[in-house]
């Protein structure tokens, strides 16, 4: 080397002053490595989160290697990007923990180090002895569905008020070049938004009190060329139902940082202890796929607690849209049968069996059978439906209260929020946060399920709260978690509105989700593609609808309106006599199939392909094993070319053989005059040439879904 060509010094720096006091790794034992370091005694670090390191890396490398250069402009020394950014330290972006004394006194704590415990994964602990504040960061790695938890928790002397607290605050990866979060409304969930970058933030609230259609508490974060299948990405999901705020924030030095929490200032009373919910995160190398299984897989094999096996998912009858207020039990008994006879195992009777709930002005809270519509009480029904061999659900929607209701003449001040607040849908929430609401609501649900056998409910939250609450969901969850204790054996599903709590933590305690009050087969076959970014099919509730469907006008054919339910946990809920001989017999035979494959789609992973076609919306379902798949190509409208694109599939073995064919092939219409290989015979090939050109599919209508199914050989 020439040493007239360097320019400056090659002395080392003091590097003491820039090396570790403490640095930690996590690592889920392949897929990914996170480092967290800290200087002197000061709050730590994630330095990094990635692709796994090796074993032997040296960590204090690792933690002065991630530390970004000064220079005009800048403070002297770079301010930590903490689990916790604290303010006082000069930290130029949103700080991690904003609280008051109880006489208001802002606190602006200085966190030192006390300890740090690995077992069990890491807990670290920090305390400001002036300030009689205490953080503790916990942080668990499951080494089978790569999924990292994080949780912080406050500790306080004397009672402090809250205003925000996030959970372990994640740097935001410098690969990306933009955001994927997700919003939506009421038959519209799961709408993805993809946001660049840039200097300053994207901070998203939800101030409804729920987890709300609005704000599902997700974000992927992709790296640059990542796609469904392929590329880096960071997942995020905050398992909380009363709403959460995000921030991704880019500082005026570029680093960016992450930070979720529940909403601010939902805290209502001074507390000496409060805590985050769980915050979920991981690592992929292969693509948003792989984000995706790990939440799928987290949710399904670590978070839902299952009754019974989810491999036997029983197919749904639900009535609401056949007959919604208007209960007759000789109706119901004719549409139980016929629901029976095409395949359904479980019925469910909706609202408008109690109290004199005839339309939805009234009654809610009144939860006794209403005996104009059941004079003998349920029974009659239940018998009826457990005659056909099916199990039976019933609807509740127990923290709600109509003002028109015999117990809010009663117990007024059972109501959440003022006399006078705007109601939703007419009605008002219960104070959750008082235990006689509780105790009255828990009496009132065991008095209907103690005497019937039930094995499931529909559980709706159909309005925001006149204000977030924290106290509001811990009491939710608190009288479900009573409820089953009580009744172990009963499934909950988890409804609001459609996907209005859809969560990790309203998931701990139910067992399925009724994604969207839309039925339409072709708003769901988007909705359910997007949400499989983070639910797995066996959770996902997914119903035929009627003919002309009730929320968006539009008329689809019986063959893709049961093909995109049979994509999830199926079940009907048109009324049955409207079906024609012919959607008998197809809803009959896609059923089947259903009940054919349920057992492998329950525990399989949902791959969302790479379509090369934007109007084809795919995905493979494959168990861990990979011996066998289902695809599912939904043709949502006509596409710019005249031919189909073929289709790459994902995740095979490249050497493996397979053999593919088309399951609905006789579904080709008579303008698919060609003779592409699928719509005759089944084909064997390699994965390898699978994944590098995909099937070629018949041409078809817009509306309609290719079904193709494959084993390894
Ligand atoms: C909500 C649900 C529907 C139905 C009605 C009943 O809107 O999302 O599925 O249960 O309530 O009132």
């Amino acid at each position: 080397m020439d040493d007239r060509v360097l320019v400056g010094s090659t002395a080392p720096l003091a590097r003491a002053e820039s090396a570790p006091s403490h640095v930690w790794r996590l690592d889920d034992g392949g897929r990914q490595t996170l480092v967290i370091g800290a200087l002197r005694d000061r709050l730590p670090q994630v330095v990094y989160w990635g692709a796994p390191l090796p074993r032997d890396e040296d960590l204090s490398v690792i933690f002065e290697g991630a530390q970004i250069d000064i220079t005009g402009g800048m403070l002297d020394e770079n301010p930590d990007l903490s689990l916790c950014p604290e303010a006082v330290r000069t930290f130029p972006g949103q700080p991690g923990l904003i609280c008051r004394a109880q006489d208001g006194t802002p606190l602006l704590p200085k966190f030192c180090f006390e300890s740090a415990e690995k077992e069990a994964g890491l807990t670290l602990r920090y305390r400001d002895e002036a300030a009689g504040l205490r953080l503790i960061f916990r942080f668990g790695v499951d080494a089978q569905t790569r999924i990292i938890t994080a949780q912080t928790v406050l500790e306080a002397d004397a009672p402090v008020h809250l205003h925000w607290l996030a959970a372990p605050v994640m740097p935001g990866p410098q690969a990306a070049d933009e955001m994927i979060d997700v919003s939506g409304r009421w038959c519209g969930e799961f709408q993805m938004n993809r946001t660049a970058w840039s200097p300053g933030m994207r901070y998203r609230e939800n101030r409804t009190g729920r987890t709300g259609h609005e704000h599902f508490p997700g974000l992927m974060i992709p790296a640059r060329g990542c796609t469904n299948t392929q590329g880096e990405a960071w997942g995020f999901h905050y398992g909380w139902s009363g709403g959460h705020k995000m921030i991704a924030e880019e500082l005026p030095d570029g680093r960016r940082q992450i930070q979720f929490g529940h909403a601010a200032r939902m805290e209502h009373e001074a507390a000496t202890r409060f805590e985050t919910a769980p915050l979920y995160l991981t690592y992929s190398a292969t693509g948003l796929n792989g984000c995706a299984v790990s939440f799928q897989r987290h949710l399904r094999d670590r978070i839902v607690t299952w009754p019974k096996s989810p491999t036997e998912r029983p197919v749904h009858y639900n009535c609401w849209e056949a007959v919604y207020f208007d209960h007759s039990l000789p109706v119901l008994k004719d549409i139980a049968s016929r629901a029976a006879a095409i395949g359904a195992e479980r019925f469910v009777l909706d609202d408008g069996w109690f109290g004199q709930r005839d339309d939805d002005t009234r009654a809610l809270s009144d939860w006794e059978v209403d005996p104009r519509k059941y004079p003998d009480g349920l029974d009659p029904l239940i018998s009826h439906v457990h005659s056909l061999g099916m199990t039976f659900g019933i609807w509740f929607e127990p923290e709600m209260i109509n003002p028109d209701s015999d117990i809010h003449r009663l117990h007024p001040e059972w109501a959440l929020g003022s006399e006078d607040q705007t109601l939703g849908r007419n009605q008002k929430a219960m104070n959750m946060a008082r235990a006689d609401v509780r105790d009255f609501i828990f009496e009132r649900m065991a008095a209907i399920l103690g005497n019937h056998e039930i094995d499931y409910i529909k559980w709706d939250h159909n309005r925001v709260l006149p204000m977030p609450d924290a106290a509001q969901t811990r009491g939710s969850y608190a009288l479900i978690d009573r409820l089953r204790a009580a009744f172990p054996d009963v499934e909950i599903e988890s409804c609001a509105s459609g996907g209005g709590r859809i969560d990790f933590g309203i998931l701990s305690r139910t067992q399925r989700v009724w994604l969207s009050d839309s039925n339409d087969a072709l708003e769901r076959l988007r909705m359910q593609h997007d949400a499989a970014l983070f639910l797995p099919m066996a959770i996902t509730g997914s119903h035929v609808g009627p003919r002309q469907c009730h929320t968006s006008g539009r008329t689809l054919d019986i063959s893709f309106r049961a093909w995109v339910a049979a994509q999830r946990h199926m079940g009907f809920e048109m009324d049955p006599r409207e079906l024609d001989d012919r959607e008998e017999a197809v809803l009959t035979e896609v059923t089947a199939w259903w009940k054919r494959n349920r057992g492998w789609m329950a525990e399989a992973d949902i791959l969302r392909l790479d379509s090369s076609d934007p109007a084809v919306i795919a995905e493979q379902q494959m168990p861990r094993e990979g011996d066998r798949f289902v695809v599912f190509a939904g043709k949502s409208r006509t596409s710019a070319q005249i031919s189909p694109r073929p289709l790459r599939l994902a995740a095979l073995e490249p050497g493996a053989r397979y053999k593919v064919w088309l399951t609905n092939r006789i579904s080709a219409p008579a303008l698919s005059r060609g003779h592409p290989i699928l719509k005759h015979d089944p084909i064997e090939v390699s994965g390898a040439w699978l994944m590098s050109h995909g099937v070629t599919l018949p041409w078809s209508y817009p509306e309609t879904m290719w079904v193709l199914e494959g084993e390894r050989l």
